[in-house]
């Protein structure tokens, strides 16, 4: 498993995001967008996730049935976008546990400087899937990648609403081991590492906050 690229092409998730990529798309419609098409992506995240079997009793016998295998999935927000997703894939993955990456730039160095860290306890033997809408330069999905290996999961997988060939590189050049998955590959990054034509800001689309 290597620089693995999972394109999500379900046309529910394409029409969506469409839908919020046009500039036109309130806030209101951006947000309830983001919380359906999370749903649909964590379906699709979840679909190789390691199982087992157990013995349990139905009203009429006792049978072999499958649940999903080990603790619970660690849902790792990237702040503060990736907190857009939380909605949407905990109504699909209840139970699972949430940690936050927080990072910003720092001016001088241009380098990723961590600010918050929390996960839950156990993680060795969790299955982590990492949020951030826009994977554009790349740079902070390495820093928290890098940042949650030291935690020690037992799997990562990154997902992202858009993400560009540049991006994918820089990302899969440090992390090659870690699959992302994503509805879209755009073209590449503008003079401010925005994604084009992309959807814009995602945290300024989401909170409402241009
Ligand atoms: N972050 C965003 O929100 N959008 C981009 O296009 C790039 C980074």
């Amino acid at each position: 498993m290597s620089r693995e690229v999972h394109i999500i092409d379900h046309p529910l998730v394409q029409h969506k995001l469409t839908l919020m990529r046009r500039q036109d798309t309130s806030t209101k419609s951006f947000r309830e967008l983001v919380h359906e098409l999370s749903a649909l992506l964590a379906y699709e995240l979840t679909r190789d996730m390691p199982m087992q079997t157990i013995e349990i009793e139905t009203p009429l016998e006792t049978m072999s049935s499958r649940v999903i295998d080990g603790k619970k999935i660690v849902l790792a927000s990237i702040l503060r976008a990736g907190n857009g997703f939380l909605d949407g894939m905990l109504q699909i993955i209840p139970g699972a546990r949430v940690g936050h990456i927080g990072l910003y730039r720092d001016p001088a160095t241009l380098q990723a400087v961590e600010y918050y860290f929390k996960m839950p306890s156990g993680m060795e033997e969790r299955d982590v899937i990492v949020l951030d809408p826009m994977l554009a330069t790349g740079n902070s999905a390495v820093a928290a990648v890098d940042r949650l290996k030291q935690t020690n999961p037992r799997s990562i997988r990154f997902v992202c609403l858009v993400t560009c060939p540049q991006g994918l590189k820089t990302f899969h050049d440090a992390h090659p081991d870690v699959p992302v998955y994503t509805p879209a590959v755009d073209r590449g990054l503008n003079e401010h590492g925005y994604i084009v034509p992309g959807l814009g800001d995602a945290g300024d689309r989401i909170f409402g906050t241009k």
